[in-house]
């Protein structure tokens, strides 16, 4: 089993994310999964990591609660994918289960020095603003971080949140650079790897048809996302983000990517978050990230389905 720390701003894509992790436990010992502003403020978020967490029976999992908002910048929200409580959908009960008292970059901080060195992967699901504060207060940390996959930037698809930018990294690109250049292997999953993953009516109904709890949840939460997609991108199905972060580590066959540089815009307006991704390798720059560009999208739903089965 693999040592993981899932951080997230559920989301309906993240909540499928944990869920798929949750259904895991011979591949993922979840650490802890740490909450951070994102698609809605912290304490929603936190809040929707808790549900989660409960629909899968798993409150054997800790939830913290991160940093509130981005490092330099104020806080850009997505009520308007999300809707108002980010996870808008499925009907979950209020969580009982209560958030753990530390702060999440402690947890964060604390769990790497703890830990044996180069045993605790890093899953990034919203931005990157957690794991850059826990470089800042704890460098000596880097070193000791197996390695980080993100759900995280664009290159041959445009951005999603403005033309140059995908939203993880648009909200907080200072800790999107920080993370980026700290020395740590990094796995890039960008919106060319999940608008390869489309959420058809069919995949959503077999979702439901798994006869559980979370397969009904989940078939409701990416209709709800689905509902908004098919009017911005016009056509059917939805991208689905943050599952491939956990796909890519339980099945990295499934994935297509290469070794490049990838360098964040974080001075321009315009492009401000742009991944600037050397696809092509035409700089010098080193490669410090390994950027995902395809997947395969049968297999991918396929061990959605399998794992999610499995769940109340
Ligand atoms: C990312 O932004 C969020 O809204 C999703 O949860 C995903 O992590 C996609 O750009
Ligand atoms: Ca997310």
């Amino acid at each position: 089993t693999r040592k993981i720390i899932i951080d997230t701003d559920p989301g309906q894509d993240d909540a499928v994310a944990l869920l798929l992790a949750l259904a895991s436990p011979e591949d993922f010992d979840i650490l802890g999964i740490v909450a951070v502003a994102g698609n809605v403020g912290l304490a929603q978020n936190a809040k929707n990591a808790l549900k989660v967490v409960e629909l899968s029976g798993r409150t054997d999992v800790p939830v913290y609660a991160g940093c509130e908002r981005p490092i330099r910048r104020p806080l850009v929200t997505a009520e308007h994918v999300h809707g108002p409580t980010g996870l808008d959908g499925p009907d979950l009960p209020e969580p009982t289960m209560k958030l753990q008292d530390q702060h999440g970059v402690d947890f964060i901080v604390d769990t790497l020095r703890k830990e044996d060195s180069g045993t605790v992967t890093l899953c990034t699901l919203g931005p990157l603003t957690n794991v850059a504060m826990a470089l800042i207060k704890a460098p000596d940390i880097a070193p000791r971080i197996r390695e980080i996959v993100m759900m995280a930037g664009a290159y041959f698809e445009v951005g999603n949140i403005t033309p140059a930018a995908e939203f993880n990294v648009y909200v907080d690109p200072e800790a999107a650079d920080i993370v980026l250049t700290a020395g740590i292997p990094v796995t890039i999953i960008p919106l060319d790897v999940t608008h390869g993953v489309l959420s058809f009516q069919h995949r959503l109904d077999a979702f439901a048809g798994l006869g559980n709890k979370s397969g009904k949840a989940v078939s409701e939460m990416l209709a709800f996302s689905e509902r908004f997609d098919l009017e911005k991108y016009g056509g059917e199905g939805a991208p689905l983000h943050d599952p491939c972060v956990i796909a890519w580590l339980l099945k990295p066959d499934l994935f297509e990517g290469r070794n490049i540089n990838v360098s964040i815009e974080t001075t321009s307006e315009l492009t401000r978050g742009m991944t600037v991704a050397d696809y092509w390798r035409v700089t010098d720059r080193p490669r410090n990230a390994l950027y995902l560009r395809s997947a395969d999208d049968e297999g991918f739903y396929a061990l959605l389905r399998e794992r999610l089965a499995r769940l109340p």
